[in-house]
């Protein structure tokens, strides 16, 4: 049996629980399956007709009984949801520490780079023992980043940012599949995840890389904001636009009344569709950079501002 393989190899912290809710709803199944079966022949045999002008005795049901068969099977649904839904929870939600990496899938290549810096295609080193969550991005169409051995997959959407977290147990290589048919080489648009020991990580994060020095996504989105003449606007006391430092993950009041917390999302909004969603006290003047900055810079630009701390200068 040993060579016979019923799950993909399991190296998250996610992968138990998914495995078990997973042979749970197949013994559950096999069970009443086999059961269902089981009593159709023992009752042909049982209640077969013995003689030609056999009748059946009526039957005026029972309450007791109609009450145990939708009781059960009730029970048994309604534990099946609370077991799926603190799975979906777990899996949803990445803890607050999570080292955070960026994708952007396109046809058909998955490009990844470290806030550090580091970039890789179709490759994802990760450290062994830690979270990490992907913030993941399409240029083109729909794609999926799956990976059977840590039991995720998440779609991967144009025009708007999904996340993903796991926390890969074991050191080792393990297959990375697109897993939405985004055209003719969707298939080999594959790859590896490399889980590696923490020191390992940290090694190959400093490593060099083709195309001289990493420079860290930080760094990338200043000479962005730069460039872009963010900052004419963006200053601390500009009458123009609001101040960035410590915006990230801030609760900020809109100008219609709504209050909105400034994730990935809103950051990505109001860089592309700036009046959309105006703070309250600003007007929207702000051009939109559709079209202007592609989907990694966006992420470096981003990074840069999520790096600005309140009380900063910009
Ligand atoms: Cu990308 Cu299939």
């Amino acid at each position: 049996m040993s060579g016979l393989r019923f799950f993909p190899e399991a190296a998250s912290t996610l992968a138990p629980g998914v495995d078990d809710l997973f042979l749970f709803l197949i013994l559950l199944s096999l069970f009443f399956g086999l059961l269902v079966a089981g009593m159709i022949v023992v009752f042909m045999v049982k209640y077969r007709r013995r003689d030609d002008d056999e009748r059946a005795p009526e039957i005026h049901g029972s309450l007791a009984l109609e009450a145990l068969w939708m009781g059960i099977p009730l029970a048994i649904a309604l534990g099946i949801f609370a077991w799926g839904a603190s799975l979906y929870a777990a899996i949803r939600r990445p803890p607050n520490d999570a080292l955070r990496v960026n994708v952007v899938g396109k046809q058909w290549m998955w490009k990844v780079q470290h806030l550090e810096g580091k970039r890789e295609i179709n490759e994802l080193h990760v450290p062994v023992g830690r979270a990490v969550e992907l913030v993941m991005t399409s240029e083109d169409v729909i794609h999926s980043f799956f990976v059977p051995a840590f039991r995720v997959k998440m779609d991967v959407v144009p025009g708007r940012y999904s996340s993903m977290w796991f926390e890969a147990t074991r050191a080792g290589t393990y297959h990375l599949f697109c897993a939405e048919y985004c055209g003719t080489l969707h298939s080999e648009m594959i790859g590896h995840i490399v889980a590696m020991d923490p020191a390992d990580f940290q090694a190959w994060l400093a490593g060099s890389q083709p195309g001289g020095p990493a420079v860290s996504m930080a760094d990338a989105g200043r000479a962005i904001f730069e460039t872009q003449g963010c900052a004419s606007c963006h200053t601390g006391d500009s009458p123009r636009g609001p101040s960035l430092a410590g915006i990230a993950g801030s609760q900020q009041k809109l100008a219609d009344g709504q209050t909105v917390v400034v994730d990935d999302a809103y950051l990505r909004q109001s860089i592309l569709d700036p009046s959309a969603r105006v703070v309250a006290g600003y007007q929207p003047i702000m051009p939109t950079f559709q079209g202007l900055i592609g989907e990694e810079d966006l992420m470096r630009l981003i990074a840069y501002i999520r790096s600005l701390q309140s009380g900063g200068s910009t």
